[in-house]
């Protein structure tokens, strides 16, 4: 039968619709890609993103990307003494049709090894405008085609919501890293979140696995109520539950302000020995 797409209709409906993608270098690795998710805000989406990155990078001498996929754009904020200046937006090569790629809006940090994606101040616009767009749920995935075999790891940090950017998000990962603080609401949040997974996995992207709970921000002073909450949570879990808990540690909060890692802000800290124990556990895995 003839095919009319083929012998010419495409061609009326001008290039928008039919930008190919050009092509590219592809590098050696195949990086597994992490989303860094929970709806629930102020849970340590970003604080993990960023020293779990930094942390494969120092120690395990990955190259890590890290996708700053939040329009509150945290992650820049959190190592802006690291970020080299340079790049682009990510909006942009979400929005390019396949013309862009998120390695080429990448920039270089302090660090050897580690990237990440400069802050954008128009995210919260292109996650509108890629609700309008067929396949919107798959623009980063791919984005990030030919990005993923130039790294080892691609962690993305996503928003507090089930927003368009999250969907993009997961619809990336291979596996998600679901940060969790031992209240009743965070956990509400992540059975919602695994009820969402369940449905991409069957609908959208069957390769997606979750990587694990984290429990952050435990206050290793209540004991009490630590091992009352941990053990509600590993009934429930069980095995998602990650055997590496971040303790509340102001020294995270400060290193987000001075603009660094905590490696780099305060090697000796309760939460650098976390992130590194996070990290060697991860390592293993991936
Ligand atoms: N383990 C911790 N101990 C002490 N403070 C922490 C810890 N983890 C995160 N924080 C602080 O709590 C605040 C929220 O953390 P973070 O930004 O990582 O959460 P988030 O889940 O990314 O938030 P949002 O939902 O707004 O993106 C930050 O000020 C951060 O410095
Ligand atoms: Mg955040």
């Amino acid at each position: 039968m003839r095919n009319l797409l083929k012998s010419g209709l495409r061609r009326i409906v001008g290039n928008e619709t039919t930008t190919a993608k050009p092509v590219r270098a592809k590098g050696q690795r195949n990086a597994t890609v992490i989303a860094v998710a929970a709806q629930k805000g102020g849970v340590g989406k970003t604080t993990t993103s960023v020293n779990l990155a930094s942390a494969l990078a120092r120690f395990h001498g990955k190259r890590v990307l890290l996708v700053d996929l939040d329009p509150q754009g945290h992650v820049n904020t959190a190592i802006s003494n690291m970020v080299r200046v340079g790049g682009g937006c990510l909006s942009d090569a979400l929005l390019s049709e396949g013309a862009m790629e998120v390695m080429d809006v990448a920039t270089g940090t302090t660090l050897p090894g580690l990237d990440v994606t400069p802050i954008d101040n128009s995210l919260g616009h292109t996650e509108d405008l890629l609700g309008t767009r067929i396949g919107k749920e798959f623009v980063l995935r791919d984005a990030l085609a030919v990005s993923r075999t130039w790294y080892d790891v691609v962690i993305i940090d996503c928003p507090p919501n089930l927003g368009n950017l999250t969907l993009n998000g997961l619809v990336a990962a291979d596996q998600v890293l679901i940060p969790c603080d031992p209240s009743p609401l965070a956990l509400s949040g992540v059975e919602k979140l695994v009820g969402a997974i369940t449905q991409i996995s069957s609908r959208l992207n069957p390769e997606i696995d979750v990587l694990g709970v984290l429990l952050t921000r435990v206050d290793g002073r209540n004991t009490t109520l630590n091992q009352a909450i941990v053990g509600q949570i590993e009934e429930t879990w069980g095995d998602a539950l990650l055997p590496v808990h971040i303790g509340i540690n102001s020294s995270l909060a400060k290193a987000q302000h001075a603009g660094q890692d905590i490696f780099a802000f305060d090697a000796d800290s309760r939460g650098a020995s976390h992130y590194q124990d996070l990290a060697a556990h991860l390592a293993e895995q991936l």
